[in-house]
């Protein structure tokens, strides 16, 4: 059968290959001393709080399950305009957000409003890599732009300018971000926004991990800028129902009726009970409950980075928020005669029972020489990590 060039150029998801092997060897060592770690898993280890799930449970049994709006429930976008306001103080209007199923949707549905064949978005390596499949999806080329740790892992106002081309759409930035959870410098962000816009441009930003900020230098929604910046967020991650397929996108006021178009016809509309159930995610009990998760995450990085850096997998940018650790295994690669991460992932695989997350689904740059961890797993799940791989260490040596 033909398989459509579109499909054909959007890449494997590495990381689920070293999830597979993981996963078999889970089974297999389940009942040893040393049963398998899961730190390559971009997933809180909290579910919904209780208020979430009873809300479900209720539209459930009083059958509020029937097709809402396309752009979502009337009350849950006016919720999200009100989380705005009161946690980052900017006026985001209920009319700009539209419900999605995920960030996954939302960013598809941005791609295919703004993107036409052979248009190029400009995004950093690394990067998620689903958002340059979103791009190409649409027809469009993601032009991955090597960064360093000086700039944090994202793009610099002046980078976007060296790099923009006849055929540049615009930017797709992801603050904080997935693999390095690093954001951009505020006056930065802005400076790159100046940039786009000069160029009659978009900027994209995905801020999934906005609620999951731990630094107040950093923690400021990009459309506090201007309301020309489109956003991406979700419940998926400081909400903490990556399952419920739920998210949403706010974009400029003339762009709404063509996303709401598109969206009535891709999608119908996200999941209703999810919607109902996302509604009790603002009352202040659920609030609560997400600071002191919050809390539980800003300790976990507190307390694993240092030991990472002792391990001498070295850290290069402290992350201001999200739940990862973006560590250079380079130091380790030579000592235990490895070429690379992808490597290096299957050997702590292998001997310490520790799933971690090669660099190379995440771009080219410099992805041969770094690993993502996940720090959403328990602290105790983070010290038996340290612990098998001070083990590994101590054995190479
Ligand atoms: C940067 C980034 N964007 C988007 C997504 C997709 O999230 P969702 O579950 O809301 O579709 C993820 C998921 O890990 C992510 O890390």
């Amino acid at each position: 059968m033909r398989i459509a060039s579109r499909a054909e150029r959007i890449e494997p998801f590495y990381v689920m290959e070293v999830a597979k092997a993981a996963s078999a060897l889970a089974r297999e060592v389940a009942h040893t001393d040393r049963p398998m770690v899961f730190l390559n898993i971009g997933e809180p280890d909290f579910t919904a709080p209780p208020l979430v799930q009873e809300a479900a449970a209720r539209a459930v049994r009083e059958g509020l399950t029937q097709y809402t709006q396309a752009t979502g429930l009337e009350p849950l976008r006016e919720r999200i305009s009100g989380w705005y306001r009161q946690r980052f103080g900017v006026d985001v209007p209920a009319r700009r957000i539209v419900v999605t199923a995920g960030a996954s949707a939302a960013l598809q549905l941005a791609c295919l409003a703004l993107i036409d064949a052979g248009d190029e978005v400009l995004m950093p390596d690394p990067s998620y890599p689903c958002n340059r499949h979103f791009v190409s999806a649409a027809d469009g080329r993601a032009v991955l732009v090597p960064t360093t740790a000086q700039e944090r892992f994202q793009l610099s106002a002046a980078q976007v300018e060296a790099h923009w081309g006849g055929r540049t759409r615009g930017v797709l930035l992801a603050s904080p971000s997935n693999p390095t959870g690093t954001s951009i410098e505020p006056g930065e962000l802005r400076r790159i926004h100046d940039v786009v816009s000069r160029h009659g441009g978009v900027t994209l930003v995905d801020e999934i991990y906005l609620g999951l900020s731990h630094d107040p230098a950093f923690g400021q929604t990009a459309l506090a800028i201007d309301d020309q910046v489109i956003s991406v967020n979700s419940f998926s991650k400081y909400f903490n129902m990556t399952g419920w397929r739920l998210g949403w996108l706010v974009v400029p006021e003339a762009l709404v009726p063509v996303v709401e178009r598109l969206a009535q016809n891709l999608f119908i509309c996200p999941s209703t009970v999810a919607q109902h159930a996302a509604l009790a995610c603002f009352e202040p009990d659920s609030i609560a409950e997400y600071e002191r998760r919050r809390a539980e995450f800003k300790a976990r990085r507190d307390w694993f980075i240092p030991q990472l850096q002792a391990l001498g997998l070295q850290v290069p940018v402290v992350p201001d928020g999200a739940f990862y650790a973006w560590a250079d295994c380079g130091d380790w690669c030579a000592r235990l005669g490895l070429p690379g991460s992808w490597e290096f992932a299957f050997e702590v695989m292998r001997r310490a029972h520790l799933a971690v997350t090669p660099g190379r689904d995440f771009g080219s740059a410099d992805t041969r020489r770094f690993i993502r961890f996940s720090t959403a797993s328990s602290m105790a799940q983070l010290q038996e990590a340290v612990a098998r791989l001070r083990a590994l260490r101590d054995a190479a040596s």
